[in-house]
């Protein structure tokens, strides 16, 4: 049945992505997650990302016992949506825990018909939540090319070390691959691991004068406290973290996001 569109509301969706490993993708997404639910907003977290210190883990859900998982989502449209419900607002769709076989089906498919199959079973929750949030993992392949395809805003986070130049380059090389020629979803990289340094300097120079003015202002830094709320499971947000300047910043990027976000929401 065709729902009137003023009747409806729209998740906005978003996914942070880079293919390179280890530049604060998961950091950047539980932020998100926890901040989000900070401001009251009905989210659905989808984690894409099957490694050990996964998405799913850090929100504290074992996803070995999840029996809906990314995978279900989407490969298998025809099943309802069983997230795991973390708390009133939060929802989150647990990593598959076998990513590989995945990757083969979703990969053939894209093949077919290209990378829509996420974005169509999207659509059929999306009225449910206020925002849809995915967290790819590194590399590439059809599980990030679904992520691109489904998300209107994906949140870039880029390193400030030496390889701030990759990370750059190899986004944009994603971008052309999987869009070629066609619209774009709205990229905005997040400087992260930002320290006083010279090296972190020259890199945030750098990233400044190549990402085309699509930058989040906020600079995370390489904060214990960033680390330590995900090994722990535990809101960055919460009081044990409150004087941390890794809460501070995540803060500050939370608005920065819901600001630019906001013309979104229907
Ligand atoms: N700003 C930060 N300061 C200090 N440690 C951080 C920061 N951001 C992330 N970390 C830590 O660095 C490691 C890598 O971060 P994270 O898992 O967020 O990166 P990722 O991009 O998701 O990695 P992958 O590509 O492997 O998925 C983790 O141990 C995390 O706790
Ligand atoms: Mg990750």
């Amino acid at each position: 049945m065709e729902v009137h569109m003023t009747e409806r509301r729209r998740a906005v969706r978003a996914a942070v992505v880079m293919p390179k490993g280890g530049v604060g993708k998961t950091a950047t997404a539980a932020a998100l997650a926890w901040g989000l639910r900070e401001h009251k907003k009905r989210t659905l977290v989808i984690d894409l990302d099957p490694q050990m210190a996964d998405l799913s883990l850090v929100l504290g859900v074992d996803k070995l016992k999840a029996e809906y998982t990314s995978r279900e989502l989407m490969l298998h449209p025809e099943h309802e949506l069983a997230p795991v419900k973390l708390d009133e607002y939060v929802d989150l769709v647990p990593a598959d825990p076998d990513p590989v076989l995945t990757e083969m089906r979703l990969g053939k498919e894209t093949m077919v018909s290209g990378p829509v199959k996420l974005r169509r079973a999207l659509d059929k929750v999306e009225n449910r939540y206020d925002f849809i949030l995915c967290d790819c993992r590194p590399g590439g392949g059809a599980v990030m090319a679904n992520a691109l395809v489904a998300c209107k805003h994906i949140v870039a986070p880029v390193q400030l070390t030496r390889f701030a130049a990759s990370c750059i380059v190899e986004m944009n090389t994603i971008l052309s691959e999987v869009f070629d020629g066609q619209a774009r979803p709205a990229i905005r990289y997040l400087p992260t691991f930002w320290t006083s340094d010279r090296e972190s300097a020259e890199a945030l120079e750098f990233v400044e004068e190549n990402c085309r003015g699509a930058l989040y202002g906020t600079r995370i830094p390489r904060a214990v406290a960033i680390a330590r709320s995900m090994a722990e499971a535990a809101s960055l947000f919460g009081s044990e973290f409150s004087d941390s300047k890794g809460a501070e910043a995540y803060r500050a990027f939370v608005e920065e996001f819901l600001l630019h976000t906001e013309a979104d929401h229907v």
